[in-house]
């Protein structure tokens, strides 16, 4: 039986290192899972205090540089490279919050995917539309587009693929598809994938919380949940990581 991953997007949170600590702290004293992968992607100046405390779970950052794998000119970036020596496990790309605020497009993130399998690290690709573009129903098209990033790094791709389908419009508002959507969405996903000789395992994200997270733990075609909102206090985190764990059980 394949594992399901929880995975907790920190993004800008939270505002102090004994903050972070305390939150990490809590995640480490999780009971033990078996089933379930858990893992945090604190912002950079926090990825110590998730380190510190690592136990069981695994440790990613929310961005990587995309002109380097290794060291170089280049001010205010940090390297896959660098990470990885860290103890950094995996890192997060294509979020649409990157896509949107720092336009990242398919080349800059090809070149990120490229840099992180180069150093080792896994990823944790995000796709998904926006209200408007589900609106027109082009969840389907969009998503073409931008796994289309994945045709260029095929060689370098050893295991599985995790890619988080994440509708921009689930994103930090309390709304989500029905389960029928997402299952549709995520069998398509896993079936693009597979045409290029991949295997994927597809996370949901968006408004999981650890009251709707047994709803999508049912299914078995959501192996996982990528949680911004609900990651950030160690209980709601950890009940949603206990709901995938128990979906097998
Ligand atoms: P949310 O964020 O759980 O707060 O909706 C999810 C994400 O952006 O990864």
């Amino acid at each position: 039986m394949s594992k399901k991953y929880v995975i907790g997007n920190w993004k800008l949170n939270p505002e102090t290192q004994a903050q972070a600590d305390t939150l990490a702290g809590q995640i480490s004293e999780q009971a033990a899972l078996s089933r379930c992968i858990l893992g945090v992607a604190p912002s950079f100046v926090h990825l110590s205090s998730a380190l510190i405390h690592k136990s069981t779970y695994w440790v990613g950052s929310q961005d990587v540089a995309a002109k380097t794998a290794t060291t170089g000119a280049f001010t205010g970036d940090v390297s896959a490279g660098q990470l990885k020596s860290l103890g950094v496990d995996f890192v997060i790309l294509g979020h649409s919050e990157r896509r949107q605020y720092h336009a990242e497009d398919n080349r800059i993130l090809a070149q990120k995917l490229q840099c992180s399998l180069q150093a080792g690290l896994k990823v944790i690709f995000c796709v998904g539309e926006t209200q408007q573009q589900y609106d027109a129903k082009q969840t389907l098209s969009v998503l073409d587009e931008q796994l289309s990033v994945f045709s260029d790094v095929l060689q370098q791709i050893q295991g599985a693929v995790l890619i988080a389908y994440e509708p921009v419009w689930a994103i930090g508002t309390g709304l989500t598809p029905t389960l029928a959507e997402i299952e549709q969405v995520h069998q398509y996903i896993k079936d693009k994938l597979n045409q290029l000789g991949l295997t994927a395992h597809v996370l949901y994200g968006g408004s999981v919380n650890a009251k709707n997270a047994a709803q999508f733990a049912s299914s078995p075609l959501i192996d996982g949940a990528l949680v911004g909102g609900a990651s950030l206090t160690a209980q709601s985190f950890l009940d949603i990581a206990q709901a995938f764990e128990q979906a097998f059980e």
